[in-house]
């Protein structure tokens, strides 16, 4: 068998014809960030400004990611962000379950490449295809659970507080949640800029 690296996760996405998104992309969007951060963000898939860039989280809700990190003196560049599928669905559409079934081998790899300690869910479909396909994520979000050693929060997806502020309180929750759980599993100061 072929030895997992980064090389090969690179060219797998790069080559990846596995579902009918690439067919319409600009840029597939990997992921990007700390590779050995021990916090791992995941969202739903790559918008506009991201297929034109190739970056993950770059568009107006990646700049409100960034500022939530900050929020928590956490500089985003100490974290890995990606998606749960790597190729734009046309119009911003919700990735359909077999496009994110496609997918997942990718996110896999990049998992275990990464071996996070902690996994925050930026909104449902991450929360979906990860924890429980069943989640609500108004009455979940906030919630931790150990899968294989990992947490994982699920939270709301920054494009939500953008388009309804009365969440961002209980965003803001979450986020100081996040910082504590990172206290609490010793990652304190590691993560932090300082
Ligand atoms: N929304 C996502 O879920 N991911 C991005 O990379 C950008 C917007």
């Amino acid at each position: 068998m072929a030895e997992i690296n980064w090389e090969l996760f690179d060219t797998q996405v790069e080559a990846c014809r596995l579902c009918p998104l690439c067919q319409r992309i600009r840029h597939k969007v990997p992921g990007q960030g700390d590779r050995n951060s021990p916090l791992m963000l995941i969202g739903e898939g790559p918008g506009e400004h991201e297929d034109e860039q190739g970056m993950a989280f770059v568009g107006a809700a990646g700049q409100l990611l960034t500022k939530m990190l900050a929020a928590i003196q956490l500089p985003r560049e100490r974290v890995y962000i990606c998606n749960v599928v790597k190729c734009r669905p046309p119009g911003n559409r919700v990735p359909l379950p077999e496009e994110i079934d496609a997918c997942r081998i990718h996110l896999r790899i990049q998992t275990w490449l990464i071996q996070p300690k902690v996994i925050v869910l930026l909104g449902a479909t991450a929360a979906k295809a990860l924890l429980n396909p069943e989640i609500r994520i108004t009455r979940e979000r906030g919630i931790w659970t150990e899968r294989k050693g990992i947490w994982m929060m699920p939270t709301y997806h920054p494009s939500a507080l953008l388009r309804d502020e009365s969440k961002k309180p209980a965003a803001w929750e979450d986020m100081k949640s996040l910082r504590e759980k990172l206290i609490t599993l010793g990652l304190y100061p590691d993560i932090y800029g300082t």
